[in-house]
């Protein structure tokens, strides 16, 4: 039976789930459904990334463990996705014991191999972004994502050496020209590579709410290390080596467009390290705005999902999920959008109905909008 297997970020856990991740979620949704309906065998990963400095600080803001924090937030996710209707395979937390040896392992294989080393980072951090910037990467100083200031941060890491892996990078695109959708997103991915890499930080010494390294138990893991290993731990590797063999790579890493850096170019260069294949695709999607402004727990501006399904059904706010935004671009997300094509083509489709059926179920139809609040 011919597979397909895809995978949705794993979101932060620093609040509920908002419009943003159940746009990836659905879309990710959406296509598993499709080829369900070829009758090919389909696997869908999600999860929730739960370590590092932004989910510490949310759990120092309420004056409670990070482990108490993230045990009361992940399970809203879950169940968000359970009332969008979203047919899961597998849900990971980067917090259970099969993440974390799989971590362990591929920080091991990563190590072994060379390709990790000792340094200091001296240099800007965005907490939100959970990532480091160069100030040419900053506006004065500012996240352009988050907009917020990052921080200046001079500590003891230890780092992925990136910059050997740019041949190997740019190689592997050449030979796979098709493997991010959008298209033009490619340009994008080896167009930084051809700028020359850097080095990236794969420790934090100052964090304690993370994966410790095998050799090091002074350091944790850097968050993004410890995410990106997700699609490969979620599929046994370090703890069930059949399963990982019959699952890995997946077909398709569903992402936005803000975390693109991180898995088309860190990731693909981690899983080479460690002897093993990347991925064989990527879809990016663009970002649902509010007001021209990218819809984000940090900037504050959130819409529920599950406020908007009380108002239009399950399968009307999943249409227009889909319908709504050209996939790879930006959309802007407003109330008076969503309810104008609600309300337009819930009538076409209610008109083909009512025609066909007659006029009993027309008024019924009538009568449940009329209690919705529409027209
Ligand atoms: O980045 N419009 O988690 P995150 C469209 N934990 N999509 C949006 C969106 C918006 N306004 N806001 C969020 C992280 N998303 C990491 C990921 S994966 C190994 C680790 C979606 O909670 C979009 O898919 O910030 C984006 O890439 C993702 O949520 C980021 O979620
Ligand atoms: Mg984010």
């Amino acid at each position: 039976m011919q597979k397909f297997s895809a995978t949705t970020p794993i979101y932060y856990v620093n609040a509920k789930p908002h419009l943003g991740h159940a746009y990836t979620t659905i879309i990710a949704d959406a296509v598993c459904r499709w080829h369900k309906l070829c009758g090919e065998d389909v696997h869908l990963l999600t999860g929730t990334d739960e370590h590092g400095l932004k989910i510490q600080q949310f759990a120092d803001a309420e004056g409670i463990s990070p482990k108490q924090f993230v045990d009361k937030i992940a399970p809203l996710f879950r169940d968000a996705w359970d009332r969008l209707n979203i047919d899961i395979s597998d849900f990971i937390r980067t917090t259970e014991e099969r993440h974390k040896i799989g971590v362990q392992k591929l920080l091991q294989a990563c190590y072994d191999a060379g390709d990790i080393e000792v340094d200091v980072y001296r240099g800007h951090y965005c907490v939100a972004c959970e990532a480091y910037y160069t100030p040419e990467e900053l506006d004065t100083g500012r996240c352009k994502i988050h907009n917020t200031q990052a921080e200046y941060v001079e500590e003891e890491n230890y780092f992925f050496r990136l910059s050997r892996y740019e041949e190997r990078l740019l190689k592997w695109y050449a030979d796979h020209p098709d493997a991010i959708k959008p298209d033009h997103r490619v340009n994008e991915v080896t167009g930084f590579i051809k700028q020359g890499l850097r080095d990236f930080s794969v420790s934090r010494k100052t964090l304690t709410w993370g994966i410790k390294l095998p050799w090091d138990d002074s350091h944790v893991a850097y968050v993004w290390f410890d995410a990106l290993a997700n699609y490969i731990t979620a599929h046994g590797y370090g703890t069930d080596d059949k399963q990982f063999a019959d699952n890995w790579p997946v077909d398709y890493h569903f992402i936005g467009k803000d975390i693109i850096r991180f898995h088309c170019v860190y990731w693909p260069a981690m899983l080479m390290s460690a002897g093993l294949e990347p991925p064989k695709g990527w879809a990016v999607g663009g970002w649902l705005l509010v007001g021209g402004e990218k819809m984000s727990k940090t900037t504050g501006n959130v819409v529920n999902p599950l406020d908007l399904i009380d108002e239009i059904g399950v399968d009307g706010f999943r249409y227009y999920v889909l319908a709504d935004t050209n996939y790879g671009n930006d959309g802007d997300f407003s109330y008076e959008g969503l309810l104008s094509r609600y309300n337009a083509e819930s009538r076409k489709q209610f008109w083909q109905f009512g025609r066909a059926r007659g006029n009993s179920c027309r008024k019924e139809m009538w009568r449940h909008r009329t209690r919705a609040g529409f027209n």
